[in-house]
């Protein structure tokens, strides 16, 4: 059994609360006893699992603001007083990074670096676990695993901004003895993360949703590519071993750089994994649809130094990932009013089985 206990009582700063994965994180965060902070923009979907799950009862804070906007950032922070910040907070989407490259890197790396400075300028922060992705790799398309030590690119502007906040991480990492500050500044990059409550635009599963939905087909841009599909606890339970680790001290150094993604089994590509969903949900029609478009055809990651030096290993298989999936958007669909204890069900089963 991972040990969580330093997060017992803890008061952690989450940005992003507001998004999909920032909720499944303060549900699991409260299941672990912490005091959450929040920090987002509002929900920017309706639906929005943020809503439908009650999250802001979970709250000590719920702060909404631009982390665009370094003076709000620094005065919430020194403010709440946290023990570590999950950053979160981010412009996700590839496709409206084509729309809004500038905004995409001003809330990326501009936002990630008011976040990183106001922990440096506030005591009380023992560290921060900033998320960014697989897609910060420079992906050469020979279909290799990434390992932390790959080179950064970024293909697209929203890849080439997570690879940019990573830059500003390892600066401010490198730059802590200069300032005379103990801090922890992790960067953990994950897959392509599935489970219930996304309803982003463009993404596979909220699409698919919204294709049984309305009973309308899901035009597909790159069926043959391969991504490594994860679920969302899989991600969550990794970023919580860091900040156990920053909470109790036993944290190396200044922080590093660690990948998180699932078995090699388990990157597949879209086409496949259609199919697979069908069999937990059911089968829809989806034509190809023309893109002039990037998109790398393969995509993985090397997750052997978070196995052996953190004992993280995702303990949920694509099918259990895509049947707990499938069982959320189907009670979200008939019982909605079923989803805060739904997902708190989902959230103790995966943690029982560390
Ligand atoms: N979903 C994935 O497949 C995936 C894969 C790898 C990495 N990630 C990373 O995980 C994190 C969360 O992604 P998600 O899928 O939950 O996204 P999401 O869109 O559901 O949530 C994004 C959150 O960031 C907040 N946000 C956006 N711009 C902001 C701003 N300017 N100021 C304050 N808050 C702002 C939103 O309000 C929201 O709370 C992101 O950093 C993303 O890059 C996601």
């Amino acid at each position: 059994m991972t040990d969580f206990s330093s997060l017992n009582n803890a008061d952690i700063l989450v940005t992003g609360h507001t998004g999909f994965t920032g909720s499944w994180v303060c549900h699991a965060l409260k299941s672990l006893g912490a005091r959450v902070h929040g920090l987002a923009l509002p929900t920017a979907t309706n639906p929005a699992m943020f809503t439908l799950t009650e999250v802001e009862g979970l709250l000590e804070s719920h702060i909404l603001g631009d982390i665009g906007d370094a003076a709000l950032v620094l005065e919430t922070v020194q403010r709440l007083q946290p023990r570590a910040i999950l950053h979160l907070a981010a412009q996700p989407l590839v496709l409206d990074s084509y729309a809004d490259p500038v905004g995409t890197f001003r809330t990326n790396v501009l936002g990630t670096l008011h976040v990183l400075e106001a922990a440096r300028l506030t005591p009380s922060v023992q560290g921060i676990v900033a998320i960014t992705t697989d897609k910060v790799y420079a992906n050469d398309g020979l279909g290799l695993s990434f390992t932390e030590h790959a080179p950064l690119g970024g293909h697209d502007p929203y890849a080439a901004s997570k690879a940019a906040a990573e830059m500003a991480i390892m600066g401010y990492r490198a730059s802590l003895p200069s300032w005379q500050r103990a801090m922890v500044i992790e960067a953990a990059r994950g897959g392509n993360i599935i489970g219930g409550g996304d309803w982003s635009a463009h993404r596979l599963i909220p699409d698919y949703a919204r294709a049984i939905a309305s009973g309308q087909p899901l035009s597909i841009r790159f069926p043959h590519a391969t991504r490594p599909w994860q679920h969302v606890l899989s991600l969550v339970h990794g970023y919580f071993i860091l900040l156990e680790r920053i909470l109790s001290g036993t944290a190396t150094g200044t922080g590093e750089a660690w990948n998180f993604g699932p078995e090699l089994d388990d990157c597949i590509s879209v086409e496949a994994m259609l199919h697979r969903l069908g069999t937990y949900w059911h089968a829809i029609e989806t034509p190809r649809e023309p893109s002039l478009l990037h998109e790398a055809k393969t995509l993985s990651i090397d997750s052997t130094k978070a196995k052996q030096r953190l004992g993280w290993q995702s303990c949920m298989s694509l099918d259990e990932a895509l049947s707990a999936t499938a069982g959320w958007y189907q009670t979200a669909l008939r019982n909605p009013e079923n989803l805060t204890k739904l997902t708190q069900n989902q959230i103790a089963a995966y943690f029982a089985r560390l």
